[in-house]
């Protein structure tokens, strides 16, 4: 078939459907065999329109093109089952970037129970809801033999950039597809396409760095370097499968879990009962670890979609119910400069108050002294305000309007220190403000006590008795707690015999501590329960202090701001640890190497290219086996596993030399190939 055919075939006012469908095939093949279109995009959308009125089912509406960047098929893609035309091929470009053969669209979008009935018309089929995950888009190839081959940003729907190096590292992305769960896959492979996200409960400790998680999302998946936080804590939820048969949307979901991934939460309902699950979506929003920004409602009949098809811009079958009231704006009243525990002084917008997501809003923090500055924020100002979440107030921008400059204070709120600037390296060079001496400033002081008896569960130390022991000059820092005496506390006001014997008891109940509490303890900012218990199951406190910011950063799915901060901040906590180690003792809690895997009490570290899996999907296994995953060779390695043909290279990597040495002098580490390692550990 020429291009004038096809001219003509749409010239046609009533073309035979055989005819059409032959000119899609047609085009399709040409575009797929020369990697060139020989008709314009918009003629072959034409094309691809007259044959869904004619014929819905039309054999060439239903294949899942191999490299066809092209509209009108991506419903089709994304709903046949049939996935058996040739090629699957390299999805990059020559640039390197990612060819998506199946556009990823846009949603369109509704906000009211009467907007929703407009875009669902006359429609009664059953409905399949999911939250709208606000993230970053991203679609991921597998070949077909289930290995993961390439990841693209969205970019502008037709063509993303590469993130297969980030992505590679997401939890709940496989690198290698089961393969019982691949049954019906054709020579194209698979496609899965998702949501990354940030979870708010990691997006927490770099709040005051970052805008929003959504920002930290994608500019981690993009990040050629390590962009503060490591891919790993990232999430991806997937909504998306191109290129295995299945039945429904819900379907989808089932199978998107058998291949291994984390699928958005799907939902069937009947099209009068959406208004309620939207509801009940928009009210749990506060509870999720991740933020979204309303609820998708697609239509679950896979042939309905087709017959649907799309716009260039969305799928007709599919809507997106946008939350409401998630931003708002208000008034800047004052600015509050709020002391932490740790020195920080924060502001914080006071603001008329106005309601965003159901709750009335009138504070906001501001998170340090750069977010004032970028913000230019003077009081009068108007703010335009959201809840990040739906959940935790932020102020997005200020829309001007104020007259009052908000310079930040000389001196701290609380002990009248001259203040100084702190700035940090972090990716955006963030500017801090400080009290001058946190050590000597008793809000500090408390702060730190206040969170010391909360994280080891030390009752009845409420800030009034922090302040009235602090004002009696009675301690200065935790271990001074552990010096209390019953006689001396009743010197204080208002403190009986009893409860001066209370407290002095449950001081001593928590002498003993378990490493992570302690370490939580410490009030390290970025140091939470989360880092703490990662570090705990693979150091002692010994060696944790020993370590430097590279080894914390590379062995753990920490990342470099985080490693920084707990090294520089087990640094400061020195004198005080030495204090408290008079004081407490700290019990074990097991390590990961010895909870008796295959791997435990090894460490195992690896260099050259492997075969089997990345770098970093090997260490992470060897941790789940029990072992500890070493970056370099040091006296405590028991393993060097040696990948491509690094064993017989010449000179030997320094690794490899290094551990060469180490076994003639010290008999260890073993020296093994990939192969060998892994048929060792299998026969373990
Ligand atoms: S279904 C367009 N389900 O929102 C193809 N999309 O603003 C159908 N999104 O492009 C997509 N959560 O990147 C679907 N549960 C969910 C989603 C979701 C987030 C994204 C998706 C889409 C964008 C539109």
């Amino acid at each position: 078939m020429r291009a004038a055919d096809i001219v003509a075939l749409l010239n046609d006012p009533a073309p035979d459907p055989a005819r059409l469908n032959a000119a899609v095939e047609a085009c399709d093949r040409a575009y797929f065999n020369d990697l060139d279109a020989f008709v314009p995009d918009q003629v072959y959308d034409l094309l691809v329109e007259r044959l869904r009125l004619r014929w819905p089912e039309a054999p060439a509406l239903q294949a899942i093109g191999g490299a066809r960047p092209r509209a009108e098929r991506s419903e089709d893609g994304a709903a046949a089952g049939v996935a058996d035309v040739e090629g699957g091929g390299d999805p990059h470009d020559d640039e390197g970037r990612v060819v998506h053969r199946v556009p990823m669209l846009s949603l369109g979008k509704c906000y009211d129970t009467q907007s929703f009935l407009q875009w669902l018309g006359e429609r009664t089929s059953p409905l399949v809801a999911s939250p709208k995950i606000d993230g970053a888009a991203v679609a991921i190839r597998y070949d077909a033999s289930g290995l993961l081959i390439a990841a693209g940003s969205r970019g502008d729907g037709r063509r993303g950039d590469s993130v297969l190096h980030n992505v590679r590292r997401v939890p709940k992305v496989p690198a290698q597809l089961d393969v019982a769960a691949l049954a019906g896959v054709g020579v194209s492979g698979v496609e899965v396409r998702g949501e990354v996200v940030l979870p708010l409960s990691a997006f927490a400790e770099v709040a005051d760095l970052f805008a929003n998680p959504r920002n930290v999302a994608a500019g981690v998946l993009k990040a050629k370097e390590e962009a503060g936080v490591p891919p790993e804590r990232l999430a991806f939820f997937a909504y998306d499968l191109i290129g295995l048969p299945v039945e429904g949307e819900v379907g989808k979901a089932d199978r998107l879990r058998a291949l291994g991934f984390e699928p958005a939460a799907v939902e069937r309902c009947r099209p009068d009962e959406a208004p309620a699950v939207f509801e009940r979506w928009a009210s749990a929003r506060s509870e999720l670890d991740y933020e979204i920004d309303g609820v998708v409602f697609r239509i679950d009949d896979l042939a309905e979609q087709r017959r649907l098809g799309s716009t260039a811009h969305h799928p007709r079958w599919a809507v997106a119910w946008k939350l409401q009231g998630d931003s708002g704006e208000s008034r800047l009243i004052a600015l509050e400069w709020s002391l932490s525990r740790t020195g920080t002084i924060t502001p914080v917008a006071q603001v008329e108050p106005v309601e965003l997501s159901g709750a009335m809003v009138s504070r906001a923090t501001l998170h340090n002294l750069s977010t004032v500055e970028r913000l230019g924020l003077r009081v009068g100002d108007r703010l335009s305000l959201t809840r990040r979440g739906g959940v935790i107030p932020h102020v997005e921008a200020s829309l001007g309007g104020g007259s009052v400059a908000c310079a930040p204070p000389a001196t701290c709120p609380s002990c009248g220190e001259p203040t100084r600037v702190h700035e940090t390296e972090g990716p955006s060079g963030t500017r801090t403000l400080r009290c001058g001496r946190p050590a000597a400033c008793p809000a500090v002081l408390r702060g730190q006590l206040f969170h010391y008896t909360a994280a080891l569960e030390i009752d009845g130390f409420g800030p009034k008795l922090l302040d009235a022991l602090i004002e009696a000059d009675l301690v200065h820092d935790a271990a001074d707690l552990y010096q209390l005496r019953p006689e001396t506390l009743q010197r204080l006001p208002r403190m009986g015999a009893t409860l001066a014997t209370r407290l002095c008891a449950n001081v001593e109940a928590r002498r003993k501590v378990t490493l992570p509490a302690l370490l939580v303890s410490l009030g390290i900012d970025s140091l939470g329960k989360h880092a703490a218990d990662l570090l705990a199951t693979r150091w002692t406190l010994d060696e944790l202090r020993q370590l430097s910011i590279a080894e914390l950063a590379a062995l753990h799915s920490l990342g470099s701001l985080t490693a920084a901060r707990i090294v520089e901040g087990l640094h400061d906590a020195a004198p005080l640890l030495e204090r408290l180690l008079k004081e407490i003792r700290i019990v074990e809690v097991e390590r990961a190497g010895g909870q008796g895997g295959k791997l435990a009490g090894q460490q195992v570290v690896f260099t050259g290219k492997l075969e089997r899996m990345g770098r970093r999907d090997a260490q992470q296994w060897v941790v789940r086996q029990g072992g500890v995953a070493g970056a370099a060779v040091t006296a405590e390695t028991t393993m060097l596993v040696v990948g491509g043909d690094e064993l017989a290279a010449d000179p030997p990597s320094s690794k490899l030399a290094r551990a060469r040495r180490s076994l003639q002098a010290v008999g260890k580490p073993q020296i093994l190939s990939e192969e060998a390692f892994f048929a060792l550990v299998d026969a373990l």
